[in-house]
């Protein structure tokens, strides 16, 4: 069987994480070993990598050089080996998120990335990937009552309204690609909108 490699996107609190098992479910249902994964992290290297981008101050240009170093070793380690043996691979996260955040959020200039982009991974891209789009107060709220933030999370609503932008004219560009996924509606209702996408899946 061929790998798939399928990535899930959005804003902090879109709802990424809340479908990944249920995403995993259903493939594993239809016959496929399926991987979950993450980034920043997905490796050793790369989760010790995750902890320190998402806490200690540092200058945008570091960021995003942390997250393609990170994301090298997941590729290498776990993504490339997970999809040559013929599985679905999920990331939480994935390319599409440096150039919401670092780009949209941090305003670094795209050819920057573009360039870390064709190093890390000129050859691969997603499959499929599910973009989660919602309103950021929205997301905001959610998180507010769900865990304690990050130093993305930390940022205020016109970085995240600019994350989110991106990641829409993102979509915009690679339609083939990606999918957006109402995320403001309630967790049934956009489980319904993500079986619909699955069961199109050629
Ligand atoms: N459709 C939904 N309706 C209501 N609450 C939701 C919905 N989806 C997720 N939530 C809740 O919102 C919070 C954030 O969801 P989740 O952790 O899945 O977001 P995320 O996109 O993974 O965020 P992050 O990028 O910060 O990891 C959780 O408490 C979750 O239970
Ligand atoms: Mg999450």
């Amino acid at each position: 069987m061929k790998g798939m490699f399928l990535t899930l996107e959005g804003v902090d609190g879109a709802g990424k994480s809340s479908h990944l098992e249920w995403l995993a479910t259903w493939f594993r249902s239809h016959g496929r070993e399926v991987r979950m994964t993450r980034e920043p992290g997905g490796t050793p290297v790369g989760e010790k990598l995750r902890e320190i981008v998402l806490h200690e101050p540092m200058h945008a240009e570091t960021e995003a050089l942390i997250m393609f170093a990170a994301r090298l070793e997941h590729i290498e380690r776990i993504i490339r080996p997970a999809l040559a043996a013929g599985e679905v691979v999920i990331s939480d996260r994935f390319t599409d998120a440096s150039f919401a955040y670092q780009c949209g959020g941090r305003g670094l200039p795209e050819a920057r990335l573009e360039m870390l982009e064709a190093w890390v991974h000129a050859d691969l891209q997603p499959d499929l990937t599910l973009l989660f789009d919602l309103p950021t107060e929205i997301a905001a709220r959610r998180l507010a009552t769900a865990r304690s933030p990050d130093r993305f999370e930390r940022e205020q609503a016109d970085f995240h309204a600019r994350v989110r932008a991106t990641y829409l004219r993102r979509a915009e560009r690679h339609p083939e690609r990606i999918r957006v996924v109402d995320g403001g509606q309630g967790l049934e209702a956009v489980r319904a909108q993500l079986l619909a996408i699955l069961e199109s899946l050629p």
